[in-house]
């Protein structure tokens, strides 16, 4: 983070150095979050500037008040949505606009409200936006004071649930900014800029900004754009007039070269940096970033997903936005480490699913390299949960669906857009709604001729709003191929009907990919979600739990949530498949261009099949902690180029009991396997089995696992059987920190014996206390039935382990984590920010 600053940084100055004109620059934007109040509960009148305030918490944004609250059975979420509360909530917060700022303009950007949000300035009503996952924004300047107090004041109604098939959180989850300019301007979301013709050699970029005049005089303005590439060096630039009436915007284009470009790909994502500015009468009046990644590529019927000219798969993951214990509140090192986790594992993409994500997730997916599915909704106008988006639909899917594009359509790292995730409009036999043809025309805004109408009576009004959503898309974004998840594999789906679809994108339904080519001639494929598999970190089944190596399939009965699926990899969905199914199937079928796993993490809500006690999902890779499960060093030995070994499970079974140890790996030819220093077998992998197994009779003592290459030994693992829960071991995952007030260190607390083995089982209370310029930020274990707090300052142990997540109080200096626990030697741990 802090190198980006300072490459921005010294880009600025550069400029300032090389550019003559004026190095006033009026364009600020500001982090709006500090300093709000809070209440939770409707206030009428909390609108007005006279409203008494002082008795609401004071804190500062983003914050998200579900996931303060406590679980219960009977929140309206339901376990959907992580049985946390929901409700009504108000913020408010009283600023001074500088008089020396009177004349410039004021806009304040949202970038997420959680959800139906109506803004106030000084009592009149800005607008309100229902969807609680798009980014939307006011101008200010017509109501502001300067030089007085102005109160924003913002109501937040998420009380009608369920809304959303999984956790949402609450409230301003998201960063709010204030954006200020001069009356000529960068519009809003205004360049966009896109690479063509790309070579080693060579690449094109068009560029296309858009200038918003906000004063009541027509201006003539040049716009002039310089590429800077990483080492702050300009390699290219263009300019252009651009003449701008009154209270209107217009756009300008501009193509620059770029030779030798340095190209964008997930291995060496290099971003350039687009700087626009805009001179009126010889003065710079605005200047305007935009990060920029020079790539192509291509999606193919037949041999898959191309970057820059090399074939690739898509390895990728689906992930929804709630950070664990932190709930939904952006934190951008939360989603740098969990970007981090899935980068370790060799997993290249990310989905969004199923909605538009935070910016910062994506600006972190353009730096760190990740092929982005940008997810814009869950449901058209067919609801999925009774409050859900759908009642907002017809009336907001435009405008929404057009500012996610907007926003979005500069970054990198995107490649696909979806406009939705098994819509129930899919479905053949979903007949044409309740619109007819012309209602559906005038009520959905297709502008259709009648004429057009005429010809395209053949077609469903669900084919035809699909057609529509693309249409909106491509107007605003015609380099990158449109999808949408689908549950619904057969042709006659009215979303492939359409004919709109750029790539048909199947959710499971593994059993149907090899007749794709067949079903749809010409069209490239991905798997926009696959392997439901089912694990809990840290738990087993073994064979006198009578589940056998042979998979346990869903004709299981799911009673006991605490002992979810074991973490072998022969546990699934029934719409699933295993990992290793589906990692076969994409490796032998070159057309297939990769896929999006369901899920990277586990995420808070939807346990399917679980019900109550059950608030949080199975499906991920890495439990709701960020730990690991064993499937994770499946995917790092097939997916990366780092050496994988990995024994599992545990060694602290009963004396005489038959466990299946499994292992993951690569980079050799076999693995032997000693109990005790005695062979178990040597053991290889197979293009049909992509894990080693033994069956052995446990022993107390060692079990270990020897990879060799060549007849050389290129690696061992070792597990000892735990003694008594003896310490607690304490590992944050960064001692150096900013003293920013945002950053956080995620420490990993063990319960280990007295010679340091992890006890796999413990499940000790640990009790944390910070002294310093730290908080606890929350704490977790991973447990989908936990019903501890997230907002505490201790947890019990879950399979060996919890987290305790320290942030900055915005100081410098040190602070120090002690761990107790009782009948256990405490631990200590300091980080240190600067
Ligand atoms: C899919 C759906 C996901 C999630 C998943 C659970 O059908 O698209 O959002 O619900 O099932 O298995």
């Amino acid at each position: 983070m802090k190198k980006l600053a300072y490459l921005l940084c010294g880009v600025c100055c550069l400029l300032l150095a090389s550019c003559a004109t004026s190095p006033e620059n009026i364009r600020e934007r500001v982090d709006f979050g500090e300093g709000w109040r809070f209440q939770l509960g409707d206030e009428p009148q909390a609108m007005n500037v006279a409203f008494a305030d002082e008795d609401w918490r004071l804190l500062n944004l983003p914050h998200d008040w579900a996931i303060e609250g406590d679980f219960s059975e009977d929140n309206p979420s339901g376990t959907g949505g992580g049985a946390l509360p929901g409700g009504i909530g108000w913020y408010r917060k009283t600023f001074v606009p500088e008089k020396a700022d009177a004349g410039k303009q004021f806009r304040i950007v949202f970038d997420g409200v959680y959800m139906n949000s109506e803004v106030f300035l000084n009592g009149v009503s800005l607008g309100h936006r229902p969807y609680g996952y798009i980014t939307f924004s006011y101008d200010l300047t017509p109501h502001l004071k300067w030089g007085e107090e102005n109160v924003i004041a913002v109501r937040v109604d998420n009380s009608e649930q369920p809304n959303s098939r999984w956790y949402s959180g609450c409230g301003i989850y998201r960063n709010v900014w204030l954006v200020k300019t001069g009356a000529v301007h960068v519009a809003e979301w205004g360049t966009y800029v896109v690479s063509e013709n790309v070579s080693d050699a060579q690449a094109d970029l068009n560029i296309r900004t858009r200038v918003a005049n906000e004063s009541d005089a027509s201006v003539q303005v040049k716009v002039r754009s310089f590429l800077i590439d990483a080492e702050g060096q300009i390699v290219a630039s263009g300019e252009t007039e651009c003449p701008v009436e009154a209270g209107k915007e217009s756009e300008t284009s501009q193509s620059l070269q770029v030779e030798q470009p340095e190209l964008w790909s997930v291995d060496t994502p290099y971003i350039y940096t687009l700087l626009t500015e805009v001179v009126q009468d010889g003065k710079t009046v605005d200047r305007y970033e935009t990060p920029v990644g020079i790539r192509s590529f291509s999606f193919d019927a037949e041999k898959g997903f191309t970057l820059n000219g090399k074939p690739m798969k898509i390895n990728g993951v689906c992930m929804h936005h709630d950070l664990g214990c932190l709930g939904a509140a952006v934190n951008v090192r939360a989603i740098e480490r969990q970007l981090e986790i899935l980068k370790e594992m060799g997993c290249n993409g990310i989905r969004c699913s199923h909605n538009p994500p935070a910016p910062e997730l994506l600006d972190l997916c353009d730096r760190m390299g990740f092929i982005v599915m940008d997810e814009s909704f869950d449901m058209w106008r067919k609801k999925k949960t009774s409050h859900d988006y759908a009642r907002y639909f017809d009336e907001w899917y435009e405008r929404d669906l057009r500012d996610f594009i907007l926003r979005d359509r500069n970054h990198p790292s995107i490649f696909i857009w979806s406009i939705g995730n098994e819509v129930l409009e899919q479905w053949s036999d979903a007949k044409a709604d309740t619109l007819s043809l012309e209602e559906a025309n005038l009520i959905l805004n297709f502008g259709h001729s009648a004429d057009m109408l005429a010809k395209e009576g053949e077609m469903s009004v669900n084919s035809l709003l699909t057609k529509r959503l693309a249409e909106l898309v491509k107007e605003l974004d015609p380099t990158r191929p449109i999808t949408t998840g689908c549950n619904e594999p057969n042709p006659a789906n009215h979303l492939f009907k359409s004919g709109a679809m750029d790539i048909i994108g199947y959710n499971y339904h593994n059993a149907n990919i090899p007749d794709v080519p067949k079903n749809f001639p010409g069209k490239p494929f991905i798997i926009t979600e696959s392997n439901s598999a089912l694990a809990t970190r840290g738990y087993y089944r073994m064979p006198s739990d009578k589940v056998t190596i042979c998979p346990d399939r869903w004709d299981k009965p799911y009673t006991d949530p605490t002992f979810a699926c074991s973490a072998y990899d022969n546990c699934h969905v029934p719409w699933g498949n295993t990992h290793e199914e589906t990692l076969k199937l994409i490796r032998d079928n070159a057309f297939i261009s990769g896929q999006y796993v369901w899920t990277g993490f586990d995420y808070i809500g939807e346990p399917t099949p679980y019900g109550w006690p059950a608030r949080s999902s199975y499906f991920g890779i890495v439990d709701l902690a960020g730990f690991p499960k064993d499937a994770y060093y499946l995917y790092q030995a097939e997916w990366s180029d780092k050496t994988v070994l990995h024994l599992f499970p545990h060694w602290n079974w009963t004396p005489g009991q038959d466990v299946d140890m499994w292992c993951y790996y690569n980079h050799a030819d076999e693995v032997e396997l000693f109990v005790n220093g005695k062979s178990q077998g040597v053991r290889s992998k197979t293009p049909d089995c992509l894990h080693a197994v033994w069956r052995v009779k446990f022993e107390p003592g060692s079990v270990k696992v020897v990879a060799r290459k060549g007849g050389e030994t290129v690696g061992e693992k070792e597990i000892r059987t735990a003694g008594e829960p003896a310490q607690i071991r304490l590992t944050p995952d960064r001692a150096q920190l900013d003293a920013d007030g945002k950053d956080l260190s995620f420490v990993t607390v063990e319960i280990v014996d007295k010679d340091g083995t992890l006890c796999p089982n413990a499940d000790n209370l640990v009790n944390f206390q910070v002294e310093g310029n730290a908080f606890i930020a929350g704490v977790d274990n991973g447990s989908p039935i936990s019903m501890e707090r997230f907002k505490d300052n201790k947890r019990k142990a879950f399979y060996g382990k919890c987290l305790v997540v320290l942030q900055n109080t915005g100081k410098p200096g040190e602070a120090k984590l002690t761990a107790t626990s009782e009948g256990l030697s405490q631990a200590e741990i300091s980080v240190v920010a600067e």
